[in-house]
């Protein structure tokens, strides 16, 4: 099936890059989100990150200007997906508020629509199981900034079709991703091997082996990792952070994957990262 329009449920960090490429790719987008507040938050980011290629000269103003004329707003999901060839949604990280709106997709969107979700740590069977098209039901799973990171996990549920996967395996080429094939398990691969090297780093705090801004800098001049594993904490959020561990440990089983206490402590303060201006690190 070719993908000539696009739905993204949410305008957040992850939804609002998410329309960005795919309007700057060609496709025709709707962001959709539940105020017009949180639409024209959302236009005004598209907006602003635009303006920083403008002014790289990555692009023109006039091809800026092309961009945000593919993407139009809708505050009612009905409504703003019921063209869509490919609905994306990367609205809040809780599993009754997806498995809702997949519900709603389901109903209203063409039946040979496919339904993709953003998520990082829900199981896609789990979330394609609430609706009556498993075979069209994939995660595309983008890291942010949208914009700059390169990856897409394309996660396949236990029904995904192969001409679903590679209809979205081609979508993610062309908005200039490099797709990577993922079976449904736990964390994926990204959030598998990334969380527990965050939920270790947070333990060499708790212990005291180092200071947080030592820990980072092992990883960033050791490693070449462009953030140290605190900041990327904070820039994440700890909240989901620690949400995804105890995914991991619940459905892997194994105590290897136990949050640290540190980290349960930060997030039952408030102090969630850059969205809160305290993590590791003050903003
Ligand atoms: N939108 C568009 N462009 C952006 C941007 C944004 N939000 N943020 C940064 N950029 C661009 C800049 O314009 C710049 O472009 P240039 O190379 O053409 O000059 C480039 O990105 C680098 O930005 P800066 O010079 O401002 O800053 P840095 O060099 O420090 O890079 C960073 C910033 C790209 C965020 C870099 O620090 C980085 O790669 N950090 C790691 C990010 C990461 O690991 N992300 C994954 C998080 S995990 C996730 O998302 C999955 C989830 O499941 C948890």
């Amino acid at each position: 099936m070719s993908i000539s329009t696009i739905t993204v449920i949410g305008g957040g960090t992850m939804g609002n890059g998410i329309a960005h490429v795919a309007a700057q790719s060609g496709f025709m987008v709707t962001l959709v989100d539940v105020s017009e507040a949180a639409t024209e938050r959302a236009i005004k980011t598209i907006t602003t990150n635009l303006e920083r290629q403008v002014k790289k000269e990555t692009i023109t103003a006039e091809q800026m200007a092309e961009v945000l004329g593919r993407i139009s707003t809708a505050t009612d999901l009905e409504k703003g997906a019921t063209g869509a060839d490919l609905v994306i949604e990367a609205a809040s990280e809780r599993l009754e508020i997806k498995r809702q709106i997949f519900a709603t997709l389901d109903r209203v969107c063409k039946p040979e629509a496919i339904l993709a979700s953003n998520t990082s740590s829900i199981s896609i069977t789990e979330l394609a199981g609430g609706t009556s098209r498993a075979d069209k039901f994939i995660g595309m799973h983008f890291f942010n900034p949208v914009p700059v990171m390169k990856l897409c996990e394309i996660i396949r549920g236990l029904a995904t079709s192969d001409e679903t996967y590679a209809t979205i395996k081609s979508m993610a080429e062309t908005m200039g991703k490099v797709p990577v094939e993922v079976q449904d398990y736990p964390g994926f691969i990204s959030n598998r091997i990334l969380m527990p090297m965050i939920n270790e780093a947070v333990y060499c705090v708790m212990e005291g082996i180092a200071s947080v801004e030592d820990i980072d800098t092992v990883m960033k001049l050791g490693m070449a990792h462009p953030m140290g594993p605190l900041t990327l904490a904070d820039f994440i959020g700890l909240d989901v952070c620690l949400s995804i561990m105890e995914v991991l440990h619940t459905g892997l089983g194994d105590s290897k994957y136990r949050p640290c206490p540190l980290l349960r402590k930060m997030v039952a303060a408030g102090h969630l990262g850059r969205k809160t201006g305290k993590g590791f690190y003050s903003y």
